[in-house]
């Protein structure tokens, strides 16, 4: 069976400069991969490449197998690539409510399925996005992207802004996400520890280039490598 999301030879960067070198990555079905690493490295890029909002300078990116056509925002998340981005772009002047019927897709899943991940959301339907907390208005963005129908959800920096211990509550939620949608998930995150409680692969990005990468549990449980990874050691086995 193909990979779920696939890059091959991925370069990306802004205009005609490059930010990641070129870059091998695959996604397995039913797997969450957290991108880390340092302010800077190109994991916005990277994310943004893959949502088709910049355009690739070279290589490809596949879904389930089949190539997706560069700098397609719209193509992109119509094949089901959608994107929760760090600045979370909601309608801050619509009701809760309001922002996922506007982002539901036909065929996609019941808003009130949805918001079974969310249950702080449901009391808050009639709120306006703009006057949730961060946390609340960080499960609204991710719920946008549910309701889509994601084959993969993109999210970039879920626990920007918050509490650490609003980001322990909410991490978890990618777990089920996964487990229970058939989504995967790549998930940018700063919460190292966290990130890798609920990913199963991981990659450490600096300066674009990938300087460590394997299974999450191994890399949680070896805080020097990771360490030195955020340093640029690139290490055997990263790309
Ligand atoms: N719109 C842009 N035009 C030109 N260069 C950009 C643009 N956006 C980002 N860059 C550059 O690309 C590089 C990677 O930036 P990117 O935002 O992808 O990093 P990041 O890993 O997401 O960082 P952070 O953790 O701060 O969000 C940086 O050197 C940045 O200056
Ligand atoms: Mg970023």
């Amino acid at each position: 069976m193909s990979a779920a999301l696939e890059c091959r030879g991925l370069v990306a960067g802004h205009g005609s400069v490059p930010v990641l070198r070129p870059l091998d990555l695959t996604v397995a079905h039913g797997t969450v991969l957290a991108v880390l690493g340092p302010n800077g490295a190109g994991k916005t890029t990277l994310l943004n490449t893959l949502a088709g909002l910049l355009p690739s300078i070279g290589g490809e990116v596949l879904l389930d197998g089949h190539p997706l056509p560069a700098g397609r925002p719209r193509t992109a998340n119509r094949s089901g690539l959608v994107l929760v981005p760090d600045d979370r772009a909601l309608f801050t002047t619509l009701t809760v409510r309001e922002n996922l019927v506007l982002a539901r897709r036909s065929g996609g899943p019941a808003i009130d399925d949805v918001l079974d991940l969310f249950p702080a959301l449901t009391e808050r339907l009639g709120v306006h996005a703009g006057a949730l907390s961060g946390g609340e208005q960080q499960m609204l963005a991710v719920a946008r992207g549910l309701v889509q129908r994601p084959k993969v959800l993109l999210i970039d920096e879920m626990s920007m802004g918050l509490a650490p211990v609003i980001v322990e509550d909410l991490l978890p939620v990618v777990r089920r996400i996964v487990d229970e949608t058939g989504a995967v998930v790549v998930l940018v995150e700063q919460h190292v520890q966290l990130a890798l409680e609920v990913a199963d692969e991981a990659i450490v990005l600096v300066h674009g280039d990938v300087t460590l990468r394997g299974a999450a549990t191994e890399l949680a449980a070896d805080r020097r490598r990771l360490e030195a990874a955020y340093l640029g050691g690139a290490e055997d086995g990263a790309a």
